[in-house]
């Protein structure tokens, strides 16, 4: 599948001076950045890379900030990827090939792709980000990652401005990971991802929530419509939405930890939920410990625990990064003081 090829650089971003990025986070964390820059093109992202009013500057590329936790004022150039457009671009007896440019929102990407009657994604509906920002974390849902369904991806190496394909065996991808939160951080800027979606669909219905909803809504049928729509109802159910109350989704991964661990802590507390991963270690609910240790609906000045999913920090309204870090490392401590168990945070910290 051949890459973007980049046009010679016609057009010159829109770069704000000075900027709150406040707008430009879902926990809504009002900090300033030196520059701003809008980049609806990579004719754009060619020029802004070459200005030399921005050059040996800190960069930091910026998707729809739902995984970004700021605690501090940003001193260099905000790449702001607001790329548009998704596009069939392939077919094969086995599977359609759906590309979506960066700056998509992926839940209107992953409608559009159920839209156009294709199935892969549908347990990853109304998850908050967009479409360049899923393969840095790997985002999952319901049983499933975006590395099950994905191709391949384009990126702009950001200290050459070479465009670079990567591949699924070139991302690393493991739980909430991939080699670009680890050797390749701030290396790439993500243009566009490639899914391959299945022609013969493989339903992930094995999660007990999704079971239960799609009995409760009667379908009889499977299909990625029915199961998205049960995705979206659960979801709307357990966790915030960000316009209403700031957060990132999952504060903290599952702890991910050694058999022995899991099972002298399901000697002493049978209810923990642990599952057992394919190397024989143990996934623990971070929530469930969380929990535990009462931290649910409970609040450090203006940050908070979600009182329906102790996974999941608010800000309860003008919470500084700060603030919300250091409730994360209270909830840290006490977890780690009652049970032994590390948590490590999902988004990144800037
Ligand atoms: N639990 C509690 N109390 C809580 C929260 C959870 O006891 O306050 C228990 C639940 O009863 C359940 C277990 O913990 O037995 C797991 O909870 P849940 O099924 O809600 O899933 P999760 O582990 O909290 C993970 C992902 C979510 C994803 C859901 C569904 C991580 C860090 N989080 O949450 O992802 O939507 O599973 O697959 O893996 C995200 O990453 O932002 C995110 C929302």
């Amino acid at each position: 599948m051949t890459p973007f090829a980049l046009e010679p650089p016609l057009s010159q971003p829109l770069i704000e001076s000075n900027v709150s990025l406040k707008p430009f986070n879902t926990f809504g964390v009002d900090v300033q950045a030196a520059g701003l820059a809008h980049l609806a093109s990579l004719d754009e992202l060619r020029a802004v890379l070459a200005d030399p009013a921005w050059q040996g500057v800190p960069r930091l590329v910026l998707g729809g900030g739902s995984n970004m936790l700021f605690t501090r004022d940003f001193p260099g150039l905000v790449l702001r990827v607001e790329l548009q457009g998704r596009t069939k671009v392939d077919e094969d007896a086995q599977a359609v090939y759906a590309r979506g440019m960066a700056g998509e929102s992926w839940h209107d990407f992953v409608q559009w792709t159920i839209a156009q009657g294709w199935a892969g994604l549908e347990n990853l509906s109304l998850i908050p980000g967009t479409v360049g920002a899923s393969p840095i974390q790997n985002i999952g849902a319901y049983g499933v990652e975006i590395k099950d369904c994905f191709h391949s991806l384009d990126a702009i190496e950001l200290a050459t401005g070479q465009l670079r394909q990567f591949l699924l065996a070139d991302c690393a991808f493991a739980y909430r990971d991939s080699v670009f939160k680890g050797a390749l951080a701030g290396r790439y800027l993500v243009v566009s991802v490639t899914f391959r979606l299945p022609k013969q669909p493989c339903w992930h219905t094995g999660y007990g929530e999704i079971q239960q909803e799609l009995a409760t809504r009667q379908v009889t049928e499977l299909s990625a419509r029915a199961i998205a729509d049960a995705v979206i109802a659960i979801r709307r159910r357990k966790l915030p939405d960000p316009a209403e109350i700031g957060n990132a989704g999952s504060f903290f991964k599952n702890p991910v930890v050694e058999a022995s661990l899991a099972a002298a802590l399901r000697e002493r507390f049978p209810a923990l939920p642990a599952y057992p991963q394919p190397d024989g270690r143990s996934k623990l609910a971070a929530g469930w410990l969380i929990d535990q240790c009462g931290w649910k609906g409970r609040s450090l000045g203006a940050a908070g625990v979600y009182e329906k999913q102790a996974l999941v920090l608010v800000n309860c309204g003008g919470a500084s990064g700060a603030d919300i870090w250091r409730l994360a490392e209270a909830i840290r401590a006490s977890v780690y003081e009652r049970f032994g168990v590390e948590l490590e945070p999902e988004p990144v910290r800037c």
